[in-house]
């Protein structure tokens, strides 16, 4: 029963050529965050799936619950910053691949609404971040903001085209 938070640390960076554009992604283990914060888990219920959620800290405990419980095997993330012109721009493609890739719940979180502890354990060091988690990892994704190479992405970690 007892489930420590193991901190997130960087371990790999992978450069992937594609024929277009050059891929970094970055893996993380990660544990299973078991947060103190009470009243977090009505939130699951508000959840709809085949569009994106805007999140904080409290949505990423739902998410990180909804991979404990098996609810889902992946979640993906976008961490953006309202201020940052690459985070609108990513935007729509996000917001697109959130609806072909519908099984895997779609969560942005807006860097002001979360702690700046929330972003480091999540390896985010810069916006637009896209995460995908699973019940052991978190791959980042800093690439191309075309579809394309997000759907690649999204291929390349799930094992799963749309
Ligand atoms: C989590 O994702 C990683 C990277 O895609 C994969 O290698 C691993 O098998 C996945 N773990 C589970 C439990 O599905």
């Amino acid at each position: 029963m007892e489930k420590k938070l193991i901190p997130l640390f960087f371990v790999v960076i992978l450069f992937i050529n594609l024929t277009k554009a050059t891929v970094r992604v970055q893996i993380y283990p990660r544990g299973s965050a078991k947060d103190y914060i009470l009243g977090f888990r009505d939130r699951s219920a508000l959840y709809r799936s085949g569009s994106v959620t805007e999140g904080d800290d409290r949505w990423l405990q739902v998410a990180s619950d909804m991979i404990d419980k098996n609810k889902c095997d992946y979640v993906a993330l976008l961490f953006y910053a309202s201020w940052c012109p690459f985070s609108r721009l990513l935007r729509p493609s996000f917001d697109l691949i959130s609806l072909l890739y519908s099984s895997i719940p779609h969560f942005a979180v807006e860097e002001s609404s979360v702690k700046s502890s929330t972003l480091s354990k999540y390896g985010v060091h810069g916006f637009p971040t896209i995460i995908l988690m699973n019940s052991t990892m978190l791959v980042a994704y800093r690439g191309s903001r075309t579809l394309d190479s997000l759907v690649t992405f999204y291929s390349d970690v799930t094992g799963k085209a749309f």
